[in-house]
């Protein structure tokens, strides 16, 4: 899918800022396989796990472009290889232009300073033997920012501040805390080394809806202060409408359709858009009562087989025969809004009913 770069209407929403000039990120063509190895004594490939099969989009500085799709659908193979933790097979990754596959010596390091993670566990992602103020002081140490005692204990209060976080947590250690504040922790790690984009990968998946909404405000104000950029990968589609200008939507390793969020959510184009945002259930008890909603029918086939053509025509409920002939190249359903799709915005059967609007409990507007 061609990378959606035109830029719309600018809105209210904060984490939704006005990104305008140069990508931060652009992802063209990416696949990223996996071999499936046979054999006890010699070890042969008996075939790939297409995990990611040539996505690609671009994220503007200061934006927030979400990415959706069922589970196994290949978004943490995704912000594994923009994390550098994967080699890509295919297709190419430009951070600030520089080609991220080819970055050496200091280069590589700069680039590990301005791209930070968030992950969904932070119980599992901090050292459980290291107190707040080591894990905060790690980053500068490791990156050898040259700070002495004094200097690191004053990174340490302000990355605590930031957080929302009481400066005498920095003694404790996580089993200590609740999940949010462990949670904050994993933010102010991620903020330590001033980065320019963090991959929060079901960053809030995991927290209470309170405590969740809490760390979606965190992130929206820490975004406007200090102009991040990030890629935000979650199940809960209400969360990311909230926090995303632009979103993909992936089904077995390809974006299925992506761009503007107001656009892509109000008039999703895809059948498969379709299918996840119907599977949504409204707020409004009385709209719920009349939905019958139905799940997609069928399995997500294996990654090591994919369908042949539209990788999603055997669960399609609009599928014809030319789907199955060539994959469907994307198709503009607007300024900034693709979709990948031979019969992209044809009518849907009324069980594919859409969910007016998902609103996300006690965040800010
Ligand atoms: N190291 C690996 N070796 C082989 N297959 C892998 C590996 N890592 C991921 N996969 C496979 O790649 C596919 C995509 O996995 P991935 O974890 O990226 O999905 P996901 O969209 O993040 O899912 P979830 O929503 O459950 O987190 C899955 O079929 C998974 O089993
Ligand atoms: S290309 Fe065909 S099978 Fe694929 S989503 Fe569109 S209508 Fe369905
Ligand atoms: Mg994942």
């Amino acid at each position: 899918m061609e990378a959606a770069t035109a830029t719309t209407a600018t809105d209210e929403r904060p984490g939704t800022a006005p990104a305008s000039g140069a990508a931060r990120i652009e992802v063209t063509g990416l696949a990223v396989h996996f071999p499936v190895m046979r054999g006890q004594l010699f070890r042969r490939e008996v075939g790939r796990v297409r995990a990611v099969d040539g996505v690609s989009f671009s994220i503007r500085r200061g934006e927030t472009f979400g990415l959706v799709g069922e589970s196994g659908c290949g978004k943490t193979t995704i912000a594994r290889t923009i994390l550098k933790l994967l080699e890509p097979t295919g297709g190419t990754i430009h951070f600030d232009g520089q080609d991220v596959t080819r970055l050496k010596g200091g280069g590589l390091k700069r680039f590990r300073r301005q791209v930070q993670a968030i992950f969904q566990d932070p119980y599992s992602s901090l050292n459980p033997r290291m107190t707040v103020g080591d894990i905060l002081r790690e980053p500068f140490i490791v990156h050898a920012m040259g700070l002495d005692r004094a200097g690191l204990d004053r990174e340490v209060h302000s990355l605590l501040d930031v957080c929302g976080l009481p400066r005498r947590i920095a003694g404790r250690y996580p089993h200590e805390m609740s999940g949010g504040q462990r949670q904050r922790v994993g933010i102010a790690r991620a903020l330590a080394l001033k980065p320019e984009l963090i991959v929060c990968d079901e960053a809030v998946s995991a927290l209470d809806v309170s405590v969740q909404a809490q760390i979606v405000n965190l992130l929206e104000e820490l975004q406007k202060a200090f102009g991040l950029t990030y890629l935000f990968i979650a199940h809960d589609l209400g969360v990311v409408r909230h926090l995303c200008r632009r979103v993909g939507v992936m089904y077995l390793g390809r974006l299925v359709e992506q761009g503007d969020a107001d656009a892509l959510f109000d008039r999703p184009a895809h059948p498969y858009t379709r299918a996840l945002l119907s599977a949504v259930p409204v707020p409004d008890p009385a709209i719920e009562a009349e939905r019958t909603p139905q799940p997609l029918d069928g399995e997500v086939p294996s990654p090591v087989n994919p369908p042949s053509g539209c990788v999603f025509h055997p669960r399609c409920p609009i599928a014809i025969p030319e789907c199955a002939a060539a994959p469907p190249a994307p198709r503009a359903m607007g300024a900034d809004h693709f979709a990948a799709c031979i019969r992209a915005g044809t009518p849907l059967p009324p069980s594919l009913a859409l969910a007016p609007s998902i609103p996300i409990e006690g965040a800010a507007p």
